[in-house]
């Protein structure tokens, strides 16, 4: 498995591009389903959960075409071509290695009538269930049942039917996959309490785009019309604001100043004032988002919380940058049970913090020290590299094959951009 080593200390500055957001990409590509004309994506990035599904809508008898990218282009062109489905089913061998698969459950049935979706089961953060996919689907009349670890869902003879969904807790997942197949369903649909993240805007809009109709978009009330078919696409998917935050936060541990290329003040919305608030400047260039940290850095306090509240796909960079500010922070993740697992890792390298419940309290200490840590999640793995960015000596960030599923060519980005940093084949 490859590692990355890191020697800390170095000073990042430069031009570091923003690719497009795994978190859009990812619900964009189920959205060819829905057509059997071409849905052309732009600007997608070059992650593995990006091929994985390439390799599941290929499952269903889809096409999947990436064109024309040359090796040091970041982001690609892909078109799916769905215009025959030969099978309904997502087997467990892919479903395991991508949660996001479970979207291809809304797209399905609203096209085919019928789906069989492996359950993804839990992961390293939390156990993820997906329940509020299925009553959400089972009020535009699916029929669900779920045997031996599958989802086997139908819809009623004459297809979906526009229905009412209330959701009780606002998840990304659901929305996303509700909408879908509203958006073929007959009549109106109505999502109240829905999930308001920039990716389904993205999402809503490139519906539109293929001809669904849908009122609300970006608003916690979403009115779909159901339409009879969709047609074909070209769509740019949007920059990743998680990945800006990111590197915003690898300037700001090193003292750097990074123009974050596609990025701007509005991208990284909630996540912004948080870290301005810890001593982070921003400033809106003509290309991007222009990111420095003239003076010292201070502890917050920041509560991860839905869309526009602060990103709890921010939460451990947050919480890596916060362990060399002056002062105490608090950070406490509302979101998933389990998404401390940086810390010990973090402690490995001299940060002190104290889990309490849901809280993390981290006292800043002057300088970590770099050591061998093991990556467990995907943002877990991002917090260990921002912290080895500063630390002093090296640091070697272990499986990092989880950050290979949400950072594009990751040590390249930041190679150029004055970080000692290289990937070298591990155990
Ligand atoms: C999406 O996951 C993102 N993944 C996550 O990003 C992100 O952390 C999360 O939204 C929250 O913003 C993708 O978009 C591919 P949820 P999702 O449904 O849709 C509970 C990353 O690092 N819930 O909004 O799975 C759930 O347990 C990843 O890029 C139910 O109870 O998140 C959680 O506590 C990690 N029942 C809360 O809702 C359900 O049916 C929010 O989950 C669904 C969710």
């Amino acid at each position: 498995m490859d590692q990355i080593r890191i020697a800390g200390g170095k000073t990042l500055k430069g031009r570091l591009p923003i690719s497009g957001a795994k978190n859009a990409a990812l619900t964009l590509l189920p959205a060819a389903l829905l057509t059997d004309e071409p849905l052309t994506l732009r600007n997608l990035p070059r992650l593995a959960d990006v091929d994985t599904f390439g390799h599941l809508l290929n499952q269903f008898g889809a096409s999947t075409h990436t064109q024309g990218s040359r090796p040091e282009d970041f982001g690609r062109v892909m078109t799916m071509s769905a215009n025959r489905i030969t099978s309904t089913t997502a087997p467990y061998d892919i479903v395991r290695k991508m949660r996001a698969s479970i979207l291809v459950l809304g797209p399905l049935l609203a096209r085919e009538g019928v789906a069989t979706v492996s359950q993804p089961g839990g992961c390293a953060i939390g156990n993820r269930p997906i329940d509020l996919h299925l009553k959400g689907l089972e009020a535009l009349g699916a029929e669900i049942e779920l045997t031996s670890g599958y989802v086997r869902a139908r819809a009623p003879s004459g297809g979906l039917r526009g229905g009412r969904i209330i959701f009780p807790v606002v998840s990304v997942g659901a929305t996303e996959n509700v909408l879908m197949a509203a958006v073929l369903a007959r009549g109106e649909t109505v999502i109240e309490n829905a999930a308001r993240e920039p990716e389904i805007v993205d999402l809503a809009r490139c519906l539109v785009a293929m001809g669904a109709h849908i009122e609300g978009i970006g608003t916690e009330r979403l009115l779909v019309e159901g339409v009879d078919r969709l047609h074909g696409a070209t769509y740019a998917v949007m920059p990743d604001r998680i990945e800006a935050g990111s590197y915003a936060c690898a300037a700001a541990i090193t003292g750097g100043e990074l123009l974050l290329v596609g990025a701007s003040r509005e991208l990284l919305g909630s996540s912004l004032p948080v870290l301005e608030e810890a001593g982070v400047r921003f400033e809106d260039q003509r290309d991007g988002l222009l990111v420095s940290r003239p003076d010292g850095l201070h502890g917050v306090t920041a509560q991860t919380a839905p869309w526009p509240g602060f990103a709890t796909d921010m939460q451990a960079q947050l919480m890596a940058l916060m362990t060399v500010a002056e002062g105490a922070s608090v950070l406490t993740e509302t979101i998933f049970e389990n998404r401390y697992m940086h810390v010990p890792e973090l402690a490995r390298m001299g940060a002190d913090i104290t889990v309490r419940g849901r809280s993390a309290f981290v006292r800043g200490v002057p300088k970590l020290t770099g050591a061998p840590v093991m990556a467990t999640d995907l943002r877990a793995s991002m917090s260990l590299v921002i912290a080895g960015l500063a630390a002093e000596g090296e640091t070697i960030v272990r499986r990092v094959y989880h950050l290979d599923r949400g950072y594009e060519r990751l040590e390249e980005k930041l190679q150029a951009v004055g970080a000692d940093i290289e990937r070298v084949s591990g155990d």
